[in-house]
């Protein structure tokens, strides 16, 4: 009773159609039953290798399609094995904060563990280990470089598992240049690192020890100091792919008639849409459903459901559930599940083509998320995606020509596509001062090295020697945040906000306060004029949290303002703990009650590098950055949008059509002279004044 559909088995059947639902995220009927399962997995048959190459070497690289259970199993095995023994702790790193709970929630499933115990996960303001029992831990890749702060050898891991490699996350690849220094100390630590496709020759590369090394004295034999690689052989099914004949005009029209198209057209199994992020995927939940209902039918047995990172846990789950018998789930997702998480049924796959990648440029010091054309292995990784449970189809909605001659080979690594400042900061705090010299998997810009190292000197982090300052530079690498919203928390605690100013750096972590989907635009934008402040979104979020606290912290009052109580309860949460970590490094917990103008300044302090200003002439809203000269708008979202104060700041930059400042106050040029004066030339600033 496999799920699995073999090539040439008789009539296809459902996916649901099993007994029991799919096996693979109901809840175990039993331990048999949950073995079973592990042994069908690709994996499986290569337990014993993979064992054998972790004992005898010190780095092992496995290859493997994903869904052949790198992430699920290869921890287990080792845990089997005896490599938990003795208190010692199993990493497993992934890049997503999503997929870290999903896999440590499955995997606590499998071994009939509550989550937190054995099996637990860390994520930013999130831990759910517990000291001592857990011996199995899943953790952002972020994460475990933190922990370096406190642990520089990881000491309590006997095993890592860099998983997601291909990825190339920024902080996977500063953990493997640091991992392979680690090496050469910790001899007995143990690496994998698991990736989904065949980048393991420059892997390998990267690992491979020099055959010269002279073992110190005394030392014993150790493993094999040269890496080894595995490739898992997977077993996912044909995928028939489709192209569009003429380019699209626009991709997120053409996937929702697509997916109108397969569900009238093509036998049951779900469909996996591939999107950029939140805004297009709830837009496209909202017309598919709207198409679907008007189409007559009354229940055509569609189930839309987004998938991105900051989803509520609710929604995740709907996602993870099996498909009920007679409906067609259509997941409607960000990149995530391109390799992170494997969703089963899947038959049918909607390719955009695009994905909201990272991009920075040294030269105007902007950074921004775009959405940007994937490339050729990201496009064969979606592809794979329909062919888990049985044959399956891809549409992709760009055309064959372009596939061939325009998409690159290969996504550049995110660490060349960066703002380096909360990189360089890292490092820093760690004690590599030669950053330029450090083995990077692939080198960072030195252009983008100097202007993150222009930045973090006039942040205060760094001296003329490039050394971090004390207390400052080790202050602000203290605070779990974006060095630039650590600097005006650190710098709160001087003017007497600090309390608003935990309230806002709580609010920035999380990705939005309001609720989305229900209602309409309209009432959404009078809900929140509500809390609209003259001086900018910053202090508008202060008033609903102020709002939050006077109702009773009630969910009808968020309810009734449009505002998303699990967003309140997550920033109620990490206020506390940014408190805890303001009181540890000495900032002085105060607040400022009604005075906007300190707020404004304590943010100046940080965000002073994001310094705008209005265009005389601009009739249109159009700002200049004042480092760059490049032009920005507000963004429609904002409270000050159409207000359009002279001088901004903004939090981040999202480019679509222009790019768009979010999160955006009003300041005084002045106080952009008094925060940084290294980084504004007087003169110049004075003469833009006038
Ligand atoms: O890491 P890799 O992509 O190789 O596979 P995996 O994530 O370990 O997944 C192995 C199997 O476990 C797949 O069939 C998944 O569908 C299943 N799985 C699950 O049911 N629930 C999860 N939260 C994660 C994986
Ligand atoms: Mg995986």
């Amino acid at each position: 009773m496999s799920q699995f559909w073999k090539p040439g088995a008789e009539k296809p059947r459902l996916v649901d159609d099993e007994e029991g639902g799919v096996l693979f995220f109901s809840s175990p009927s039993g331990y048999a039953n949950i073995e079973r399962q592990r042994q069908r997995l690709p994996v499986y048959k290569y337990r014993t290798s993979i064992l054998y190459l972790v004992e005898t070497h010190a780095t092992t690289i496995i290859v493997g399609e994903t869904g052949s259970g790198k992430t699920t199993q290869i921890p287990q095995y080792l845990k089997e094995a005896g490599w938990a023994d003795g208190g010692r702790v199993i990493a497993c790193t992934q890049p997503r904060r999503l997929a870290v709970q999903s896999v440590a929630s499955r995997v606590a499933e499998e071994m009939g563990v509550k989550l937190g115990e054995e099996v637990g996960y860390t994520i930013r303001f999130e831990d759910v280990t517990n000291t001592g029992v857990t011996m199995i831990k899943f953790l952002t890749d972020g994460v475990l470089l933190r922990e370096m702060m406190n642990d520089p050898l990881l000491t309590k891991y006997s095993v890592i598992m860099i998983d997601e490699a291909h990825e190339r996350s920024i902080s996977t690849d500063i953990l493997l240049g640091l991992l392979k220094k680690i090496q050469r100390r910790r001899p007995e630590l143990r690496l994998i690192i698991s990736s989904a496709t065949i980048q393991a020759k420059s892997m390998s590369d990267f690992f491979q020890t020099s055959k010269t090394r002279r073992r110190p004295e005394g030392e014993e034999l150790g493993p094999n100091m040269e890496s080894a690689v595995l490739s898992v052989e997977g077993r996912g099914f044909n995928v028939q792919i489709h192209y569009v004949e003429e380019p699209v005009p626009d991709y997120l029209r053409a996937a929702v008639s697509t997916v109108l198209l397969i569900h009238e057209k093509e036998p049951m199994g779900d469909i996996l849409v591939f999107l950029t992020g939140q805004d297009d995927i709830d837009a496209a939940v909202q017309l598919i459903t709207e198409e679907d209902q008007n189409r007559g039918r009354k229940s055509s047995g569609l189930m839309v459901l987004p998938l991105y990172s900051g989803l509520p846990r609710s929604e995740q789950e709907l996602v993870f559930t099996p498909t009920p018998r007679g409906k067609r789930k259509v997941v409607i997702s960000t990149n995530i599940a391109e390799t992170s998480i494997t969703l089963e049924g899947v038959v049918y796959v909607v390719d955009s083509g695009f994905s909201k990648q990272r991009f920075y440029n040294p030269i105007t010091d902007i950074e921004n998320l775009v959405v940007a054309p994937i490339s050729k292995a990201s496009a064969r990784q979606r592809t794979g995606r329909a062919g888990r449970v049985r044959p399956g189809k891809c549409y992709r909605l760009y055309t064959e020509e372009y596939f061939a001659k325009e998409m690159s080979a290969e996504g550049i690594p995110e660490i060349q596509r960066s703002n380096l400042v909360p990189c360089v900061i890292q490092l820093k705090a760690l004690g590599i001062d030669n950053i330029l010299g450090f083995d990077w998997p692939a080198s960072p810009s030195s252009e983008a090295m100097v202007r993150a190292l222009e930045v973090l000197y006039s942040l205060g982090v760094l001296d003329d020697d490039a050394k971090l300052t004390s207390p400052t530079g080790f202050q602000i690498a203290e605070i779990p945040l974006d060095p630039m919203i650590s600097k005006m928390m650190l710098a709160s605690g001087q003017l007497g906000c600090s309390e608003e100013m935990i309230t806002i750096a709580a609010t920035l972590s999380i990705q939005s306060i309001w609720v989305s989907g229900w209602g309409s635009q309209k009432e959404l934008d009078e809900a929140k004029l509500n809390f609209a402040a003259a001086e900018g979104d910053h202090v508008s979020f202060l008033n609903v949290y102020k709002g939050f606290l006077q109702s009773g912290k009630s969910s009808q009052w968020c309810h009734k303002n449009f505002v998303n109580y699990q967003a309140m309860k997550k920033v109620l949460e990490i206020r506390e703990q940014l408190r805890r970590t303001a009181q540890r490094i000495g900032i002085v917990l105060k607040s400022c009650e009604r005075d906007t103008v300190v707020v404004r300044k304590a943010i100046t302090n940080g965000f002073f590098a994001n310094a705008c200003r209005l265009e005389a002439s601009s009739h249109d809203g159009k700002y200049k950055t004042i480092r760059g000269s490049q032009e920005v708008y507000i963004h429609p979202s904002s409270v000050l949008f159409r207000v359009n104060p002279k001088w901004v700041l903004y939090h981040s930059l999202v480019s679509t059509d222009k790019q768009y400042m979010r999160n955006v106050i009003s300041i005084d040029p002045s106080w952009l002279t008094e925060a940084a004066p290294h980084f504004y030339q007087h003169q110049r600033l004075k003469s833009m004044v006038h």
